[in-house]
């Protein structure tokens, strides 16, 4: 008998809170916002504000806030923004610390609980957070990734539309490496509707799109004390729903990497495939010799980043 998708948001912050209201909406499957026991009544209260949702616009999805870990166990999806997000004049890599023993906390759950699940992590330092998740967690790698790239390549695209006058639909960036000031946008693959964006746009619009990417999360902590919720809740929902209904997408994510682009042991944001299996392949796509550099680049600062959390 076919049953309903099990969806377990890990921290019911901004974050899980817009998780938990898209795949209702979206009827991905029923939802089980988790949190700290401090954080149960946000969490239940969250719950039953959106299953109310649901008599007005009409979606069906069951969603429980809890405390408790068993009632987590048997999710198909798990989407992890445990941890603390930046405040403004914080970098990323400032949150190691304190987000690395919540990430391990929650990794030692979800191999007791979760063991079957398809695992996305957006918790920040994003590459050395999914890094320890897998490690703790002894999931394969194929279940285990990160959300950085989808969101890092939608604000390009958002930003290419705006200084182009064309629709958001027609704008196809590719942002990957680390999720930081280090991140590599993939110019040649960067089309509107599949016309080069080197023919449409100049060096130096261009130039100040990509340093606008690159700090395109600092901006809006700057602007609202905290980080962005929305497009990152929507660019995780697009990762679980291509698993679960194994549309096989391909997009720039956080993936365990054993040798491919040259690097071994590290996650980084690469362009993959997901689909019923997880992360079924790693992509490989032609670099210029730049962008190979800046990848690399951003490789050896998510390199650091790991060297530091060993030490933790
Ligand atoms: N990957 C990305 O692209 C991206 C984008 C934006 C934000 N982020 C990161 O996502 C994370 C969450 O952001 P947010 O805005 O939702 O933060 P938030 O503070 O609103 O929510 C985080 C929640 O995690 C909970 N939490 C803490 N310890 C926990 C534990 N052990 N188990 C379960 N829950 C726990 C907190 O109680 C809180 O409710 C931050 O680390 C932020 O930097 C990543």
């Amino acid at each position: 008998m076919p049953r309903r998708n099990k969806i377990a948001l890990i921290g019911a912050g901004n974050i899980g809170g817009e998780l938990a209201a898209l795949a209702a909406r979206t009827n991905l499957g029923d939802v089980v916002l988790f949190d700290i026991p401090d954080k149960e009544g946000l969490a239940k209260g969250k719950a039953l504000d959106l299953e109310q949702n649901g008599s007005i616009l009409g979606y069906d999805s069951k969603i429980i806030g809890t405390s408790n870990w068993d009632d987590c166990a048997g999710a198909d999806v798990v989407i992890i923004t445990a941890g603390v997000p930046r405040k403004p004049g914080m970098s990323r890599d400032d949150l190691l610390s304190i987000n690395l023993k919540i990430i391990r906390n929650v990794a030692e759950n979800v191999k007791t609980k979760c063991k079957d699940a398809f695992v996305i992590c957006i918790s920040n330092p994003l590459d050395a957070m999914v890094y320890e998740l897998k490690k703790v967690s002894g999931l394969p790698k194929e279940r285990v990734v990160g959300m950085a790239g989808v969101l890092d390549s939608a604000r390009m695209q958002l930003f290419l539309a705006r200084e182009l006058g064309v629709s958001v639909g027609d704008v196809q960036a590719m942002v990957l490496g680390g999720h930081g000031d280090t991140m590599v946008p993939v110019l040649n693959y960067c089309t509107v509707n599949g016309v080069p964006l080197r023919q449409l746009i100049s060096k130096e619009k261009l130039d100040a799109i990509v340093a606008r990417t690159a700090g395109g999360g600092g901006e809006i902590v700057k602007l609202m004390g905290t980080s962005a919720y929305y497009a990152p809740a929507s660019a995780a929902i697009a990762m679980a729903r291509s698993y679960l209904r194994d549309q096989k997408r391909l997009v720039p994510a956080a993936a365990y990497c054993e040798g491919e682009y040259g690097y071994k042991d590290l996650y980084i944001g690469v362009p993959v495939v997901i689909g019923a299996r997880g992360v079924e392949k790693i992509v490989h796509i032609e670099l210029s010799a730049e962008e190979k550099a800046m990848l690399d680049k951003s490789a050896a600062a998510v390199r650091e980043l790991l060297d530091a959390a060993a030490k933790l």
